[in-house]
C-alpha cells in the first residue's frame, strides 16, 4: 500500500490522539488516557520537547482519502549505560482496516533510519503479554524478547509513589 511516512506536525496532534485512544481502546485502557491533543502538542512542538513522532499517510493518488494519518509510531531517546544512546518505542499503531500491509514495518524501518542517524545501538519496548499478534510480530522483525531471556521485570513507580519518594527527599 502507498503511504507517505513523515514526522508529525503540530497540526496531527488532534488526529495521532484520536489514534492514541484507539491503541487505548484495543489495550482496554482508555480510562489510564490522561493526556490531550493540546498536552500532546505542547510536549513535542513547545521548548522541550519530550518525544518524536513518525506518521504515515496516504499518498496523494490514493485520492479520495488524501491526507489521511493511518499510523503513528511515537518513541523517545534515552541512554544505557552499558551501550550509550538507545531509543524506547512506546506506541506503534495501524488503523485496524490498513494491518497486514507492510505499513507498521514501513513506518518501523523509518524510524531505524532516524536513530541509527543519531547513534542508537538498540531499541526498547515492552508489549502486554496478551498480545500474542504483536508479540510474534516483533519476534518477526529480530526483536528478542527479554523477560523469557533474562527474566527482566517491568517497574513502574506511579504518581502518588512518586510524589512519596519527591517528599521523602532530606
Ligand atoms: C502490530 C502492528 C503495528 C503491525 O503493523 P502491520 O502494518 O499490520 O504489519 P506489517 O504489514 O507491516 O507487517 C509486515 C511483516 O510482518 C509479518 N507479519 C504480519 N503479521 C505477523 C504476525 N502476526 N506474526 C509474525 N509476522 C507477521 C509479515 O509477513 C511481514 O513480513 P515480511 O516483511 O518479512 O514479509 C499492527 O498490526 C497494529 O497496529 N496492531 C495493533 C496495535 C498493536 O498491537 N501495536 C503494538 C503494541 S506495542
Amino acid at each position: 500500500m502507498e503511504c507517505v511516512v513523515r514526522p508529525a506536525q503540530s497540526t496531527d496532534c488532534d488526529h495521532v490522539m484520536a489514534m492514541i485512544r484507539e491503541i487505548a481502546e484495543y489495550h482496554n485502557e482508555l480510562d489510564k488516557v490522561t493526556i490531550n491533543s493540546q498536552v500532546l502538542g505542547a510536549d513535542r512542538f513547545g521548548g522541550d520537547p519530550f518525544y518524536q513522532c513518525l506518521v504515515a499517510e496516504l499518498a496523494p493518488e490514493q485520492d479520495n482519502k488524501q491526507g489521511h494519518l493511518i499510523s503513528y509510531v511515537l518513541f523517545f531517546f534515552g541512554y544505557s549505560v552499558n551501550t550509550g544512546r538507545i531509543v524506547y518505542l512506546e506506541n506503534l499503531y495501524v488503523v485496524s482496516e490498513f494491518r497486514g500491509r507492510g505499513i507498521g514495518k514501513k513506518l518501523l524501518s523509518e524510524m531505524a533510519k532516524a536513530v541509527l542517524a543519531r547513534g542508537c545501538s538498540e531499541m526498547k519496548f515492552t508489549v502486554a503479554a496478551w498480545n500474542s499478534q504483536a508479540l510474534a510480530w516483533y519476534r518477526h522483525l529480530g526483536a528478542q524478547d527479554k523477560t523469557e531471556a533474562s527474566d527482566w521485570h517491568c517497574f513502574e513507580l506511579g504518581a502518588e509513589a512518586l510524589r512519596r519518594l519527591a517528599g521523602d527527599g532530606r
